[in-house]
């Protein structure tokens, strides 16, 4: 038989690390409204928070737990016991509750945040692991700051956390270090030496300081990762997460390479973006790929021309596919006469040849003057010129 697509499975966490990071900031009802949105997407965990760290968070948890069902949801606790009795009772109500706890496993972080040495730290998170295993049995482990700890010790306290009953291993790239090659070869060392790790899921979780925590993810995947962490837009600390936009359809356009899969409903995604920035107040920038608005405009005069013979010249995928009603062909400065006539045509004008050239000579003169050229202004060059046909 041949090998089946991997499924992999989408932890979002724009409620918990997304929410966190500067002008994200929300409400629990807009964090209630959002998880609802989440789960439509088909995400099949969400983080819905850091219950420890405030009350507001507290309610949103508890809320989102009560009331949203298709996903599963996550909270996060430091390897301390208040922080996983706060998760557990926030999580009460909850049909698939998991609880997700982590300790930073770095050299860096134990001897300058902690102050612990190798030892005290997997204690901690053993300790931390076997109670929340007490709460709940889906378990989730996080070796913070993982990409830069010694790899032979990832794996000792990777191994400690199985045996302790997580039954996730999340690795995360905290401040955004690591590379295609590096993340995937660890993935690979860490399934070769962690003990028990087929009883275990290892989860990806990239932040973007060097742009990177897309092509990092799937470089994990590649390397044996079944779950990743992201967020819409790619909000989160500093530069942000892993967008989760991109990495769904970089595996969708990609499949035959990745052989991998979610189930995200991929049409829902520019509405989820949106709702996400309408509720933040953050938007997003133009050209980001898949939701922003530039994704599937076209304003230069070859590529317009490409675009109206077949759509696969320039677009890699559709943009119905995604949620947006269509692509976009933006008359502008570099537009030529074959998208201005399509364009016309659209608008109910049918101009003859010489007719076309007096409109074009109009258009690109407005156009030296004004960045977007929209239809009205269109339509007033042609009733002002003598095409009026
Ligand atoms: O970036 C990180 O290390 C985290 C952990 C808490 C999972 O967000
Ligand atoms: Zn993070």
């Amino acid at each position: 038989m041949s090998d089946p697509a991997a499924r992999v499975r989408i932890f979002d966490t724009s409620l918990r690390d997304g929410e966190q990071s500067p002008g994200c900031s929300m409400t629990a009802p807009q964090k209630l409204r959002f998880a609802h949105a989440l789960a439509e997407l088909g995400v099949d965990y969400i983080e819905a928070g850091f219950p420890a760290s405030s009350a507001a968070d507290m309610e949103a948890v508890r809320a989102i737990a009560r009331e949203v069902r298709g996903a599963a949801v996550a909270t996060l606790a430091r390897c301390h016991p208040g922080d996983i009795d706060a998760c557990a009772r926030a999580l009460e109500g909850a049909a698939h509750p998991r609880i997700h706890v982590f300790i930073s496993t770095s050299p860096l972080h134990r001897e300058h945040k902690l102050g612990l040495d190798r030892a005290q730290v997997l204690e901690r998170a053993v300790a931390a692991v076997e109670l929340a295993r007490r709460y709940v049995d889906d378990v989730e482990f996080s070796a913070e700051d993982a990409l830069r700890t010694e790899p032979e010790y990832l794996a000792e306290v990777c191994s400690a956390a199985v045996a302790a009953g997580a039954r996730t291993l999340n690795i995360p790239d905290t401040v955004g270090y690591t590379t295609p090659s590096e993340i995937r070869a660890l993935f690979e060392y860490l399934r070769a030496n962690v003990r028990d790790a087929e009883r275990a899921v290892f989860s990806a979780h990239c932040h973007n300081d060097l742009g990177l925590a897309v092509a990092n993810s799937l470089a994990a995947i590649e390397g044996g990762a079944r779950q990743v962490e992201c967020t819409i837009n790619g909000i989160g600390e500093r530069a942000g997460n892993c967008a989760l936009e991109e990495l769904v359809m970089a595996l969708r356009v990609r499949g035959e390479y990745y052989r991998a899969h979610t189930r995200i409903d991929a049409r829902r995604l520019v509405p989820t973006s949106r709702l996400l920035s309408r509720i933040t107040g953050m938007a997003v920038q133009r050209n980001k790929a898949v939701v922003g608005q530039n994704a599937f405009a076209h304003e230069s005069g070859i590529h317009q021309h490409g675009m109206l013979k077949h759509r696969g010249t320039y677009e890699i995928m559709r943009p119905e596919d995604v949620g947006w009603a269509q692509s976009q062909m933006v008359m502008g400065r570099h537009s030529g006469r074959a998208a201005l006539n399509d364009r016309l045509q659209a608008l109910g004008f049918n101009l003859d040849e010489a007719q076309l050239n007096a409109v074009f000579a109009g258009f690109k003169a407005l156009a030296e003057k004004k960045r977007e050229v929209f239809d009205a202004d269109l339509e007033a060059l042609v009733l002002g010129s003598d095409a009026r046909a």
